[in-house]
């Protein structure tokens, strides 16, 4: 059997998403039918439909979700109908040297659904990051789904599929922000508030946002900024060695993804210091640094992929510290809006008071 749901297509380089019928098709083993309850708006969708993450059109699109699975295939054990869960990018293989090494966030043997989902015509779709949730239902791969409280409304939970997790985890997990440590988080939009978020649950002493946009450093103080730099009038690097008594920050999160961003958080570390970069560059973007710099300080500099999360580990317990009271995540959640309405919200995306805008369905 199969199933046609209506789904968000983006069907060719910049041309503007509208809705669609797809068909998808009943899970076969290992794999797992969801029924998507909400879907947050990244920039990796608008990314796609801007054919710069391939040219595999057309693209269903949407990654940062949560829902209810509907069916499961055959020999699928660890989810089963009925569970709430969040969707990530990729089940691990749990047996592959990355996975062995503790680092499944690398391993080698990723996999999504085996089937495909459809246009009606019978063309095949790929699913933006292997989920494609913005779509009443969806096929995946049952270790792409992670159960986790259902009290939790689904615009949260699904957050941590992608852009809360990536900037929570590139401080908690990448970063291993300590108690008492100095964090400075350049670029405070979805990751960066997020990286906020995570430093401030991770008991930093001080926070220091920077941004080109006022907005967007009011909205990282209501997150547990202690302090902000508007780095188009004050020199970044100046300021937060000025605010860490001459030293630089303990930790540093690039959440912009640019080359003069990348080349701050590398001078606004402590000598000893870790930078982390969760912004993403394009692959014609470069760097030039004197040698000695980078001799000269010591630390590190480390990439975070995905918040380098366990999502099996990661998500329920962010989502019990949300319950408790513990963990800001309402504020990510800016507008919740109709699946017909993804294409407006990537007009709104670049305002400075959208954090997130989710699909609720
Ligand atoms: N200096 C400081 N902040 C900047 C600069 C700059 N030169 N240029 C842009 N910014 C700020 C913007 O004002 C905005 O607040 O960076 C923020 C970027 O936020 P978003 O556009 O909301 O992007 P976000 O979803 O947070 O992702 C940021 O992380 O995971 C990656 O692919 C993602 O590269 C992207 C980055
Ligand atoms: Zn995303
Ligand atoms: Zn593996």
């Amino acid at each position: 059997m199969s199933h046609q749901v209506r789904a968000v297509v983006a069907r060719g380089k910049g041309a503007p998403v509208g809705l669609e019928t797809i068909v998808v098709p009943d899970p076969g083993p290992g794999e797992a039918l969801v029924k998507i309850e909400a879907c947050g708006v990244c920039h990796t969708d608008l990314h796609y439909r801007e054919g710069g993450i391939g040219d595999d059109f057309p693209f269903l699109l949407g990654h940062e979700a949560a829902g209810v699975v509907e069916a499961v295939g055959q020999g699928v054990s660890d989810v089963a109908p009925g569970d709430f869960v969040i969707l990530n990018w990729r089940a691990v293989c749990g047996q592959c040297r990355a996975c062995l090494r503790g680092r499944p966030w690398y391993c080698f043997a990723t996999h999504n659904a085996t089937q495909k989902m459809t246009l009606l015509d019978g063309t095949e779709l790929s699913p933006a990051l292997g989920i494609g949730a913005f779509a009443e239902k969806t096929l995946v791969a049952a270790g792409q789904c992670t159960k986790v409280d259902p009290t939790v409304a689904p615009q949260v939970a699904g957050l941590l599929g992608c852009g809360v997790m990536a900037g929570i985890g590139a401080a908690i997990n990448t970063g291993n922000v300590g108690r008492g440590d100095t964090v400075a988080v350049i670029g405070c939009g979805g990751v960066g508030a997020a990286a906020i978020v995570g430093s401030h649950l991770a008991g930093a002493a001080k926070v220091i946002a920077v941004d080109i946009d006022t907005r967007k450093l009011d909205t990282a103080e209501k997150l547990g900024a202690t302090h902000t730099v508007n780095s188009r009038q004050t020199d970044p690097v100046e300021a937060i060695r000025e605010l860490t008594g001459g030293f630089g920050a303990d930790v540093v999160i690039e959440a912009v993804g640019r080359p003069e961003t990348y080349k701050q958080a590398f001078y606004a570390r402590d000598l000893a210091g870790t930078v982390v970069l969760v912004g993403v560059p394009t692959p014609e973007m470069k760097l030039e640094l004197p040698l000695l710099d980078v001799f000269g300080r010591g630390g590190a500099l480390k990439s975070s992929w995905y918040g380098d999360c366990l999502p099996s580990r990661d998500f329920p317990m962010l989502i019990d510290l949300y319950l408790q009271g513990r963990l800001n995540l309402d504020v990510f959640v800016s507008e919740t809006i109709a699946l017909d309405e993804v294409e407006k919200a990537f007009e709104r995306m670049h305002h400075g008071d959208v954090l997130r805008s989710v699909v609720v369905l």
